[in-house]
C-alpha cells in the first residue's frame, strides 16, 4: 500500500506520517503549506506542495505514487475565524474534500481515512460522549467536520469506498519537540504564551457545574493519535469494508485548573491564574467515551496529560526561546 497523507507537513499530520513511515508503510505528504512545515518531514518523506482543491495534482500525484490509500488531514482549523470567514472555510474543508473524494473515486482508491472532530458534537450534556450522542456543532468549523463525514460516508457507499473517521478530542504534545504544535489556538499552548510574557494564565469562568467549576476536557497525546491513524489505516488494508466513525480521546477529564497546576510543575513558573469571565460557547465538560475505538479498533491511548504537557512544554521552548521570545 502507498498512502497519501494531505496535511502532511501540518502538527498532527507530520506526526501520523511518521508514525506510519516507521510502521513501514510508504507514505507521501500533500500540503499547500498554508500552516505547514516541511522540515517536520523526513526526507525520506516525499512532500508534494500543493492543495486539496487542486484536482489536477491530485490525480497527477495519485498516479504517480501509485497510491492506494488516502488519510485526509488537510483542513483550516480555527473555530474563530471560521465564525468570520464561513464560506472559506466551507469552501476548503468541505470543497477540498469532496476534490479529493472524486479524484479517489476516479483512480478507484479504497480506503480512506477522514481527520474528524470532537467539534462536531457542540455542547451536549452527558458525562462521556459517545458516538451516537447527536451532534450539534457549535461553529461553522464543526459544521464543515461534520459534512465532511457525512460526504465521506456516502462517497463511500457510492464507489465502495470502505472509510473511518476518527473524531480527535483535544490533541496535545509532541513525539518531539521539533514536531511540536507551533499555533496558540489551544489551552495549553495559551499558558505557554502567558507565562512566556511574564503573565499569569486566565481561566475563563470557574463557576461551571464541574468539581472545581473550571472546564473539563479530554486531552490526547499526538503519538497516540498518530498510531490511531496507523491502526485505522491497518484495518483498512486488512480488508475491513464499510464506514466506522470512532472517538479518539482517552475517556478521562482534566479540568482547566488541574492542567495550570501541572503546567506550572513542568515549567517551574506555578504563578497563580487569574480568573475572567466564560467565554460564550465553552462547554462545562467535553469527554469522550473511547470503548467504540478500543472494540472496534483495538487502540486506546498510553500516554497521560503530565507527558503531554512536558512534550508541549519542550517543544515550546524550542520554538519560543531565544531572541524572538516575548
Ligand atoms: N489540533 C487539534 O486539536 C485538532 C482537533 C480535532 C481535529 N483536528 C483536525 O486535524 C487536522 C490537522 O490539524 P492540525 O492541528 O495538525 O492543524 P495544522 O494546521 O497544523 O495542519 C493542517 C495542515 O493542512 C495544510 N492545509 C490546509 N489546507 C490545505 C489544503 N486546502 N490543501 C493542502 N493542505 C492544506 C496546512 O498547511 C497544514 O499543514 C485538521 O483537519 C483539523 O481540523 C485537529
Amino acid at each position: 500500500m502507498t498512502w497519501l497523507i494531505t496535511g502532511g507537513a501540518g502538527y498532527i499530520g507530520a506526526h501520523v506520517a511518521r508514525a506510519m513511515a516507521e510502521a513501514g508503510e510508504r507514505v507521501v505528504a500533500l500540503d499547500d503549506l498554508s500552516a505547514g512545515i516541511p522540515n517536520r518531514l523526513p526526507e525520506s518523506i516525499p512532500l508534494v506542495r500543493g492543495s486539496s482543491l487542486d484536482a489536477d495534482l491530485l490525480k497527477r500525484v495519485l498516479a504517480d505514487h501509485a497510491v492506494t490509500g488516502v488519510v485526509h488531514l488537510a483542513a483550516r482549523k480555527q473555530v474563530g475565524e471560521s465564525v468570520d470567514r464561513p464560506t472559506r472555510y466551507y469552501q476548503d474543508n468541505v470543497g477540498g474534500l469532496a476534490t479529493l473524494l472524486e479524484a479517489v473515486a476516479e483512480a478507484g482508491i479504497k480506503r480512506f481515512v477522514f481527520s474528524s472532530s470532537a467539534a462536531v458534537y457542540g455542547n451536549p450534556d452527558v458525562d462521556l460522549i459517545t458516538e451516537d450522542t447527536p451532534c450539534a456543532p457549535m461553529s461553522p468549523y464543526g459544521e464543515t467536520k461534520l459534512a465532511g463525514e457525512w460526504l465521506v460516508r456516502a462517497a463511500g457507499r457510492a464507489h465502495g469506498i470502505a472509510t473511518v473517521c476518527l473524531r480527535y478530542f483535544n490533541v496535545a504534545g509532541a513525539a518531539a519537540p521539533e514536531l511540536a504544535d507551533t499555533g496558540v489556538f489551544n489551552v495549553i499552548p495559551m499558558v505557554f504564551d502567558r507565562l512566556t510574557r511574564d503573565e499569569a494564565p486566565r481561566i475563563f469562568g470557574d463557576d461551571y457545574p464541574t468539581p472545581d467549576g473550571t472546564c473539563v476536557r479530554d486531552y490526547i497525546h499526538v503519538a497516540d493519535l498518530a498510531d490511531a491513524h496507523l491502526t485505522a489505516a491497518k484495518r483498512l488494508a486488512g480488508g475491513a469494508t464499510g464506514d466506522l466513525t470512532v472517538n479518539i480521546g482517552r475517556g478521562e477529564g482534566v479540568s482547566v485548573r488541574e492542567l495550570i497546576t501541572l503546567i506550572g510543575e513542568v515549567s517551574g513558573d506555578t504563578r497563580q491564574p487569574v480568573v475572567e469571565p466564560r467565554r460564550p460557547g465553552d462547554a462545562p465538560r467535553a469527554v469522550a467515551s473511547a470503548a467504540l475505538a478500543a472494540r472496534e479498533l483495538g487502540w486506546s491511548a498510553r500516554r497521560g496529560v503530565r507527558e503531554m504537557v512536558e512534550s508541549a512544554w519542550q517543544g515550546w521552548q524550542l520554538h519560543h526561546a531565544g531572541p524572538q521570545a516575548h
